[in-house]
């Protein structure tokens, strides 16, 4: 009996382990090395239909987190790796590794950074934000510093680590090729603020802040303006290196109010 004990428990512990995905995070997730290896997969075997950046084209644009959050890691998984039958995403013959390299990439397009585990010392990163880099003078958080740019108290919790990363490397790459901010005044009167995705002779299609794409008739349209480039410094690029930007960027990931979940599970009474 004793000697059988340890041979099942190995049994009965390495089955689960081998038949599924575990349910723990994949080790790709968040992880910047696979997260670069997904992004070379994904821009040779996907973004012909998805985009380079995963904005969209003839498959769906993977950055509008609204529009489908909910495919947690295995069901991305799963999707990427059967496909969509009857529709047009082909099934991938990649290895799993490579899979969960693409998983990991997607999710860090449309994931929130405080759910990514961003890498970097994020007390440096907090030193640099309230320091030298001078960020307060225009942010606040937690009702703290300046308030000519927008509250970053729940940046982590509202974008993604790239998101955050471009808002300070390339503070006018919001007016990139379908990252365009727009008002949109209709001719019945109504108006409209959101991302301009895209714009043909005919439509234009303006994704709002709840993640919600509208397509308008190009005929339905009185008016329409690109809003002005950031008034944010251009030179973080030259003024911080390449360290203190991921500093900076793992400290503003954290900015949620909402507290991670483990916490949310302890604080319960
Ligand atoms: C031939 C074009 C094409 C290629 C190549 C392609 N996709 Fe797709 N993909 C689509 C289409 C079309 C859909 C929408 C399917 C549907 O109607 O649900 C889709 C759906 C998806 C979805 C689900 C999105 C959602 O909203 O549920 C994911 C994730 C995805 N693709 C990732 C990938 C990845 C990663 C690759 C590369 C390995 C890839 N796709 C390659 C066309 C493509
Ligand atoms: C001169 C004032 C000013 C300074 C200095 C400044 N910002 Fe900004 N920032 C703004 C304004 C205004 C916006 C909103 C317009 C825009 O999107 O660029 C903004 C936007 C942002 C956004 C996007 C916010 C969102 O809700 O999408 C982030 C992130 C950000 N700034 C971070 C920083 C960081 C980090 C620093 C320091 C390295 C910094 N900013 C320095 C004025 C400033």
């Amino acid at each position: 009996m004793l000697r059988i004990r340890p041979l099942l428990l190995a049994f009965a512990i390495a089955l689960p382990l081998a038949a599924q995905p575990d349910k723990k995070k994949n080790q790709a997730i968040g992880n910047p090395e696979a997260i670069e290896s997904g992004r070379k997969l994904f821009s040779t075997g996907c973004a012909g239909c998805h985009g380079q950046a995963g904005q969209g084209g003839r498959g769906p644009n993977l950055k509008g987190r609204g529009m489908w959050h909910s495919l947690d890691d295995d069901g991305l998984f799963n999707t990427i790796k059967k496909g969509v039958p009857g529709a047009d995403m082909p099934p991938s013959n990649l290895a799993d590794g490579e899979l969960w390299q693409l998983v990991a990439f997607v999710r860090s397009i449309n994931a929130p950074a405080v759910e990514q585990n961003v890498p970097g010392n994020t007390d440096a990163g907090s030193s640099i934000f309230w320091g030298k880099a001078g960020c307060h003078n225009c942010h606040q958080i937690r009702g703290r510093g300046g308030l000519s740019g927008p509250d970053l108290s729940n940046i982590g919790a509202t974008s993604t680590a790239g998101d955050i990363r471009d808002a300070i490397l390339d503070p006018d790459a919001d007016w990139a090729e379908n990252y365009r901010k727009v008002s949109i005044v209709r001719h019945d009167g109504r108006t409209l603020e959101g991302i301009l995705r895209n714009r043909d002779n005919y439509s234009l299609q303006v994704q709002d802040a709840t993640g919600k794409l509208h397509l308008l008739p190009i005929n339905d349209v009185k008016e329409y303006t690109l809003k002005r480039p950031s008034p944010m410094p251009k030179d973080y690029k030259t003024r911080l290196d390449g360290r203190e930007m991921s500093d900076l960027v793992a400290f503003l990931s954290r900015q949620s109010m909402r507290p991670p979940e483990s916490e949310t599970e302890k604080g319960k009474d």
